[in-house]
């Protein structure tokens, strides 16, 4: 069942009934200022940082379960009543309703007797602010006398205090209304720098901004009593709950159309603001207000729109391509690669599911979004790559987390995640193929932020290495740490004295549990070191060397006879294999040590992708391991304290699935790889949107695997690095259009039964044009001259366009 339809050419989700089986999301902003926004106008806004700087309030895990937003309420004085045309909050059964979410902007129409109302949400670039316009239309044949109220609730800016510290913040509220403008100075006295305004573009018959003046005493959303009545009563909050409405009152004649404009924002006072008096709590509406008034001009906002749209255009022309799979072409053409910008700008803060409140930005994560990302803007890369270097420590591990305001490490989670620093040369990697930029390297990182240790970003990726040779177990294989890319995998979790309580893994870091993924993931990373290396004329035979001898101890200790084994615990006992009752096979180390090459040669791949083929995949995906943990042990940590078919307990965690489609892909199975991929894909599961339940122009971090009675229904939709990998899958291993330090290459492995496909990609200033077709033997021309079919394609002078044509037998 589905609950809208793609519209390809405008690039949106047009979803057509608001009851969808979750609030269905898109973002806000690309730049500082952000927000979510469900296609109900549910959601909220914020400055860089979704908990510090938090503008409008949001509450979680609410019935329904989206609730505060950018609402609006229309109220027909001829008769008195009154609806929201975004259907929420009062929920009036609409005579018609659609919900377009665009990139980087919503659109909500609906109508109601004979009242036409759309609304259009979108943050311009270059400013800090939201702009929300109202279209409407009267289709009746008589005048109608209409009343507009906006409504927002501000957040005390804490989004965390604001939810908890009642005694102090029902008396730090302050408002000022002046010419018709909303500003909200709570916090002002306190800093002096920031504050919020919300504008209309109209003359006003009233306002509000007292929450329950609004509403009135026990009256929620639904039935405002300032919209009841249809006048607002002017109210100033001192403390309690400030909020934002306007009233506007229009009359529109039969077939008259018009438009009101709204601009929610966030201002900050210039550094060198006077204040006269000296001291004083006057915040600064000269430097803000021309901005308001220049946003509240029509025509403003259509410029802003149309340079919105133009920006997207630019940054999804890196990569366009057209297969015979219309999925797979709008996912890698728009959807894909927007939730790869969203992720790069949310990293795990806000979404449905994460409250902005949460966590900050992740080592490991941050560094596999960049692959999603590089292409499209790799200055930004670059930019991400110092400042998660320079948290790095000089032991080359690495703190679990950093904050995005201050880009300090996080000490209340720490380090000890022993995968973590092998990310950052995969990062790395992949910034300089796709930039070909090697000054990077040389660039002065230093340790923890400590000034005066700064060292070449090199000097950081060597030590990442070594990290992992400092620390091997019993085996000679990795330690693990506090866990690797399976958070939950707390295998240090141990006890000193039989029967009593295991300690938590904070005090387990000198356990000697061992991961088999960090040793694939090791020699992954110490390849592509060695590449870098050679490619900066650095010595690069012993990264070669590290790599095969750890190649060689996965195996003899971490090759279980069909597939590889995932780890040994803090008592040596061996994890993901045969001889266990429950997680015999998990699917991260047949990825990722296919993905490092490891048993490509001698069929070890192709025995363990069978295995995962019999024993992981299900028609909705690859689950993590099976069989499922059926009850919770101590010495296994998080990961059994979910029920079978749940997150990393056997859910089937998207992350995951497209390391087997790319372990696919080396080993040649096309067919394989492209199956797997559909089997996730969003668009792909559009149909079955009634089971898969989040948005399906989007991908989820996780769908309940088959031990789960939901099994196919997805949560944690939008900030994911599913959804990286997954455009890595395709694009350059499915499609094979892979950049390479040295140039690009194009080494589709395609399903059998594609006749073959186009692709436009620019590379490092130049625009390839793809063309792969069937032929009886493999053959590559370039720019109509005969290539070898295995090489790596020339580098071409900026602005140049090179025709590639490729047939594959
Ligand atoms: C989740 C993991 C997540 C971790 C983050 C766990 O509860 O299952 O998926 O990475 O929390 O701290
Ligand atoms: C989500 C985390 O963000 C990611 O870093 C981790 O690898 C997965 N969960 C698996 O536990």
């Amino acid at each position: 069942m589905r609950f809208g339809h793609f519209d390809d050419e405008r690039r949106e989700y047009v979803i057509d009934r608001p009851d969808t089986p979750l609030p269905w999301i898109n973002y806000l902003g690309t730049e500082s200022y952000f927000g979510i926004i469900s296609n109900t106008a549910g959601g909220y806004s914020f400055y860089r940082d979704a908990r510090l700087r938090r503008l409008t309030r949001y509450r979680y895990n609410n019935a329904p379960f989206d609730f505060g937003g950018r609402y609006l309420y229309l109220r027909d004085a001829g008769s008195g009543e009154y609806w929201s045309p975004t259907w929420q909050p009062t929920q009036t059964e609409l005579d018609e309703y659609e919900c377009r979410h665009g990139l980087s902007y919503t659109q909500i129409a609906s109508g109601y007797k004979g009242i036409k109302a759309k609304v259009s949400y979108f943050v311009p670039l270059g400013e800090t602010l939201e702009v929300w316009r109202l279209q409407l239309t009267n289709e009746r044949e008589s005048a109608a006398e209409l009343s507009v109220f906006s409504s927002v609730e501000f957040a005390l800016w804490d989004a965390q205090d604001d939810a908890t510290n009642y005694q102090r913040n029902f008396n730090t509220g302050q408002v000022e209304v002046e010419d018709g403008v909303i500003y909200h100075k709570t916090e002002y006295r306190e800093r002096r720098d920031h504050f919020a305004y919300f504008a209309c573009s109209e003359p006003l018959a009233g306002f509000d901004t007292q929450r329950e003046a609004f509403l009135g005493p026990y009256r929620a959303w639904d039935r405002p009593i300032a919209v009841e009545r249809g006048t607002s009563s002017d109210s100033v909050a001192h403390g309690w709950q400030p909020h934002g409405s306007h009233h506007v009152r229009i009359t529109l004649e039969p077939g008259e159309s018009r438009e009101i404009g709204f601009v929610l924002g966030y201002w900050e006072n210039p550094k060198d603001a006077k204040f006269d008096p000296p001291g004083s709590q006057t915040i600064n509406k000269q430097t803000v207000r021309p901005v308001i008034e220049r946003w509240l001009q029509q025509e403003t906002v259509d410029a802003g729109f149309a340079a919105l749209r133009a920006n997207w255009d630019r940054l999804l022309g890196t990569l366009q391509v057209h297969t015979p799979d219309g999925d797979t072409n709008r996912m890698v053409n728009i959807w894909n690669a927007y939730q790869n910008m969203v992720t790069f700008n949310m990293s795990r803060s806000t979404s449905g599911f994460e409250t902005g409140i949460g966590r900050g930005m992740g080592f490991r994560d941050s560094n596999q979004d960049l692959l999603g990302f590089v292409h499209m803007i790799p200055e930004r890369a670059r930019e991400r790559i110092l400042d998660i270097a320079a948290t790095q420590l000089s032991t080359g591990g690495a703190y679990h987390q950093y904050q995005p305001l201050t880009k300090r490490g996080n000490n209340d989670i720490g380090s000890g995640f022993n995968d973590d620093p092998l990310w950052l040369i995969l990062g790395v990697a992949a910034y300089l193929k796709e930039s070909g930029d090697l000054s990077i390297l040389d660039a002065p990182v230093p340790y923890d932020n400590e000034a005066g240790s700064e060292q070449p970003l090199y000097d950081h990726l060597q030590r990442s290495l070594q990290y992992t040779l400092d620390r091997l177990g019993p085996h000679g294989l990795p330690l693990i740490g506090r866990a690797d890319w399976n958070d939950c995998l707390n295998l240090n979790c141990f006890s000193d004295t039989p029967g009593e309580p295991f300690q938590t893994t904070e005090n387990a870091t000198g356990g000697v549990a061992e991961s088999v993924f960090i040793a694939g993931q090791f020699v992954l990373a110490a390849k592509e070191l060695a590449g870098i290396a050679q490619c900066v004329g650095k010595p690069h035979q012993e990264y070669l060397d590290a790599a095969e001898k750890m190649a060689g101890t996965i195996a003899e200790h971490g090759w279980d006879g069909a597939w590889f084994r995932r780890a040994y615990d803090f008592y040596g006992n061996v994890i993901g294999s045969a001889s266990n009752d429950e997680g015999q096979i998990f699917v991260e180390p047949q990825g990722m040590c296919i993905m490092g090459g490891v048993g490509v040669e001698d069929g070890l791949a192709v025995k363990a992708l069978a295995s995962v083929r019999e024993r992981l995949a299900t028609p909705h995906g690859v689950v993590l391991q099976q069989p499922a943990y059926s009850s919770y042990r101590l010495e296994l940590g998080e990961i059994s304290s979910y029920p079978p078919g749940y997150k990393e307990n056997a859910g089937i965690f998207c992350h995951t699935n497209p390391w087997i489609m790319i372990a696919e892909a080396i080993v040649g199975n096309g067919d394989a790889a492209f199956d797997y991929y559909r089997r996730i894909l969003p668009s792909a599961r559009e149909a079955i949107s009634e089971v898969h339940r989040c948005e399906p122009y989007v991908y989820a971090q996780m769908i309940a695997g088959k031990d789960a009675p939901t099994h196919g229904e997805a949560k944690n939709s939008w900030l994911t690095g599913t959804a990286a990998y997954n455009f890595t899958a395709i694009s350059q291993w499915i499609l094979g259009i892979r950049p390479e330090l040295t140039g690009l290459r194009v080494d589709p492995v395609i399903p059998s039964d594609w006749p073959g496909f186009t692709a436009v990609r620019q590379f490092r200033g130049a625009t390839y044009r793809i063309s792969v077709t069937r032929g009886a033997v493999r053959a590559l021309s370039v720019d109509g001259q005969d290539f070898d079919p295995a090489g790596v394609l020339p580098l071409a002078p900026e602005g140049s366009v090179v025709e590639v044509n490729l047939t594959v037998s």
